[in-house]
C-alpha cells in the first residue's frame, strides 16, 4: 500500500484514494473514510476534516471510495485492520453502508458518522457513538415551502409543474429531503412533479438531464426546477440559458450554499438555496477529542442551516449582503 501525504500540493484533499498523514510519534490515529470526491463540496469537506484533525495532532489514515459504497465498506475493513483509535465515516447510501457499524463494533473502534446516515442509529452502548448531520427532512420542508411560495408568485396560486434533479437515490439527504418536500407540496393538488432523474450531485449530469427536460417539456410546461444540490442547479441553469428558456430564470431552488449558487440567488437567477456547510472539521474535532477521552457525547447533535431566497425583496437584499460577505472572505461555501 502506497503511503502518501494526505493533502495535495495545492492544499486540497489528496486525489488518491489512499493517504496517511505525518504526525508526532505516539499520536492517536483517526481513520477517515470519505464516500467520494464528486464535487467541490466533497473536496472542501475532506480538506476541512483532514486539516482540523491533523492540526490537533492526530495521525489521519484517509481513503475515499469514488462513490462506490461496496468499495467504501472494504476500505473501512482495511483501515480497521490498522487498528486506529477512532473511525470517522461519511457514507454514500444509507442501507448499503450499514455494515460499517458492525465492522466498527467487531473491531472495538468508536465510530463517528457525518453528513449522511447509516441504516442504523447511533447508540452510546455500542461503538457507533454519534451521527453529525443536519435535519434533512426539515430542509426538504423549507425547500417545499419555497417551491409553494415561488409557484404562488408566478402563477397566482399554488399550482405548477416541477422537474427534479435527484442527488444520489438512497442517500439519507435524498430520502429525507424528499419526504419533507413532498409532505409540503402534496397539500397542493395542483402542484405536480413531472419527472425526477438522478444527477449524482454533479454539474455535467445536472446540465444533461435539464437539456433532456427542456426538449421534452416545451415552454409553458415547466414552472420550476428542484435541484437537490447546487452543482446540479448550476448545470440546469447553464442548460436553461443555452436553450434560451428565459421563463425559467429565477425558478431554480437547490441546496449546499456554494458561493457560486448564493451569487445566483443574489442576482435573482436562483429562487432559493439552503446551506449545508462542508466545513465539518471544527464540528467533528470536539467529538473525536471527547470520545477518545472516554466522555459521553450527544448521539445526534443538530447541525444548523440557513436558507437564502430571491422570492421576496427582503430575501433578495439579505442574499446580496451574504454574497458580498462571502465573496470578500474568498469563501467557496457558506460557513453554516
Ligand atoms: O451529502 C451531502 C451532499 O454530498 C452535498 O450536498 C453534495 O454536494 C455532496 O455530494
Amino acid at each position: 500500500m502506497a503511503l502518501l501525504s494526505a493533502c495535495s500540493s495545492t492544499g486540497g484533499p489528496s486525489s488518491s484514494s489512499d493517504a496517511q498523514s505525518q504526525a508526532p510519534a505516539g499520536a492517536k490515529v483517526v481513520a477517515f473514510s470519505q464516500e467520494g470526491l464528486e464535487n467541490d463540496w466533497r473536496s472542501e469537506n475532506t480538506q476541512s476534516i483532514q486539516s482540523s484533525l491533523e492540526g490537533a495532532g492526530y495521525k489521519v489514515i484517509y481513503q475515499q471510495a469514488d462513490e462506490d459504497q461496496a468499495r467504501q465498506v472494504e476500505q473501512v475493513q482495511n483501515m480497521l485492520q490498522q487498528k486506529p483509535d477512532i473511525l470517522v465515516v461519511e457514507p454514500a447510501e444509507a442501507e448499503a453502508a450499514t455494515p460499517i457499524a458492525k465492522l466498527a463494533e467487531d473491531a472495538g473502534v468508536p465510530l463517528i458518522v457525518a453528513d449522511r446516515s447509516l441504516g442504523v442509529a447511533p447508540d452510546p452502548t455500542t461503538q457507533y457513538k454519534v451521527l453529525i448531520t443536519q435535519n434533512w427532512e426539515d430542509m426538504g420542508t423549507k425547500l417545499g415551502e419555497a417551491a409553494v411560495s415561488l409557484l404562488t408568485k408566478v402563477n397566482g396560486s399554488p399550482k405548477g409543474n416541477i422537474v427534479e434533479l435527484v442527488g444520489v437515490l438512497g442517500s439519507s439527504p435524498q430520502v429525507a429531503m424528499d419526504k419533507g418536500f413532498k409532505a409540503v407540496i402534496e397539500q397542493h393538488p395542483e402542484i405536480k412533479i413531472l419527472d425526477a432523474q438522478d444527477g449524482d450531485n454533479k454539474r455535467a449530469p445536472g446540465m444533461q438531464i435539464m437539456e433532456d427536460y427542456l426538449s421534452r417539456f416545451p415552454a409553458g410546461q415547466i414552472d420550476m426546477v428542484w435541484a437537490q444540490n447546487d452543482e446540479m442547479g448550476l448545470g440546469a441553469l447553464k442548460a436553461i440559458q443555452d436553450a434560451g428558456r428565459d421563463e425559467l430564470i429565477g425558478r431554480i431552488i437547490s441546496k449546499d450554499g456554494q458561493v457560486e449558487a448564493i451569487q445566483q440567488v443574489a442576482s435573482g437567477t436562483f429562487a432559493t438555496v439552503c446551506t449545508n456547510t462542508p466545513y465539518f472539521g471544527p464540528i467533528i474535532l470536539p467529538y473525536v477529542q471527547d470520545i477518545l477521552a472516554g466522555k459521553d457525547v450527544a448521539t445526534t447533535p443538530d447541525k444548523p442551516f440557513t436558507c437564502f431566497e430571491s422570492i421576496t425583496d427582503a430575501g433578495l437584499a439579505e442574499a446580496k449582503a451574504q454574497y458580498d460577505e462571502l465573496k470578500a472572505a474568498g469563501a467557496k461555501f457558506a460557513n453554516r
